[in-house]
């Protein structure tokens, strides 16, 4: 059972054992019990205090106390921007779901790469993955020293064990873990399967409201970070780590979940996509997709996000003389989608939960022709979009798929076809 305390970024503070956070500073000469201080840093020490992120871990080891970490090859399939083998396409590219794996599999060992842009190794752009696994991480933990993990289980609850506590994670939420937390992902309803972004920039963050004012989309209160638990074991554990895009591993004679306590702003969270107020018109047109974004990793460039995660929530669409779908775009943002449940309003078959497609910059996509021809003839009544969660990671960066994803045996070959058999408009 996990708990949880609320908001986002906030200056945490939680201990799991009484007088084991210490009072005024960091790291006192004594820690309580013996424990021992280590700061877990998100962002460089000089970042502005607005984005700065860290926090003060209290364990019962040092994280440091490990024998060196040898090549890891229990995953061939997981991969690190820059993605190499497979050319960029300008092709829009629909997939079916990922299957599930035809022999035990953790969630490790699970994860496949679907694409990705930008470099991990200088901080900018995503990884793009999917992950299919039918077996808890036994005996083993895992961090990623390339990113920051943007979660989205499609199927199956997770698990999420980490140094700072524990997160149940359900399809319809998410879950964000910092770069280089410590974790292990168990797996209570025996399968999952689900999407994460791998954000090697700038962690993610709330968007700014502007005009929207001081409450809308995804409030802070709503996402909630686990309070300190701790594992106290001396069994054997193999602790993986993605270090630029290459897999080690170590075993520890220890769990690295020691952590009893913990204060900072640099922690884990959990939000429920059900939670976000969505914001749309009221008179006539639609805003832009910007109006559903629900974290952003900004770039160096203002107003450009390294990465856009943005959902599709079921909402009320009541435009007058609004052709109500997404419209026929264009973008410099290249787009990835996936499908928690439901259906999307754009595509009227196709595109499955479990699905993902890939709009790369410049090229044209929008609603089916079966979508667009309902539109245009709809009768406009209020009406609801609902039992729906698409979402979307965009990013100022061209996405490239990998191999796996272009020849795989999952990638549709008739997606252009969706767009076949338009009329022509009739000049007078
Ligand atoms: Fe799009």
């Amino acid at each position: 059972m996990a708990d949880y305390m609320s908001g986002f970024g906030n200056e945490f503070a939680t201990e799991a054992v009484a007088g084991a956070l210490p009072e005024g500073r960091n790291s006192p000469q004594r820690p309580a019990f013996g424990l021992y201080a280590e700061q877990f840093s998100g962002t460089a020490f000089t970042v502005a205090r607005d984005h700065n992120r860290r926090s003060w871990l209290y364990r019962m080891r040092p994280s440091a106390m490990h024998p060196a970490f040898a090549p890891y090859d229990g995953n061939a399939r997981l991969e690190t921007a820059p993605i190499g083998h497979a050319p960029f396409s300008p092709n829009r590219l629909r997939w079916d779901p990922l299957t599930m794996p035809g022999e035990p599999k953790d969630w490790v060992d699970g994860l496949v790469t679907w694409a990705g842009n930008g470099a991990a190794e200088c901080q900018n752009g995503i990884g793009i993955h999917l992950y299919a696994a039918n077996r808890s991480m036994e005996g083993r933990a895992f961090f990623n020293a390339d990113g920051e993990l943007l979660i989205v289980p499609q199927q199956g609850t997770l698990h999420i064990v980490t140094e700072m506590g524990v997160l149940d994670v359900a399809p319809n939420e998410i879950a964000v873990l910092p770069r280089g937390l410590k974790f292990r992902v168990d797996l209570p309803d025996g399968e999952a399967r689900g999407y994460i972004c791998e954000n090697y920039g700038a962690p993610f963050r709330l968007p700014d409201l502007g005009p929207i004012g001081s409450n809308g989309l995804a409030n802070p209160r709503d996402f909630l970070t686990p309070v300190a638990a701790y594992e106290d074991s001396d069994e054997p554990v193999e602790l993986i780590q993605k270090f630029a895009g290459a897999l080690w591993a170590a075993t520890l004679d220890h769990s690295p979940f020691d952590v009893v306590a913990w204060h900072g702003n640099s922690a884990p969270v959990k939000y429920d996509l059900a939670n976000f107020n969505t914001i749309g018109t009221i008179s006539f047109d639609h805003p832009d997709p910007s109006i559903f974004t629900v974290l952003t990793s900004p770039s160096a460039s203002p107003g450009t996000a390294n990465c856009d995660f943005a959902i599709f929530p079921p909402r009320w669409l009541v435009g007058e003389d609004t052709f109500r779908p997404p419209w026929f775009h264009r973008n410099i943002m290249s787009e990835f989608m996936g499908l928690v449940h439901g259906e999307y309003d754009a595509k009227a078959g196709g595109f499955a939960p479990g699905g993902a497609s890939l709009h790369n910059c410049m090229n044209a996509h929008g609603p089916d022709t079966a979508s667009t021809e309902a539109a245009m003839a709809a009768d406009l009544a209020p009406q609801k979009i609902d039992g729906t969660m698409a979402f979307m990671f965009e990013s100022c960066l061209p996405i490239r798929p990998t191999e796996y994803a272009m020849t795989g045996g999952l990638l549709q070959d008739d997606y252009d076809s969706c767009w076949d058999g338009f009329g022509k408009a009739q000049l007078p």
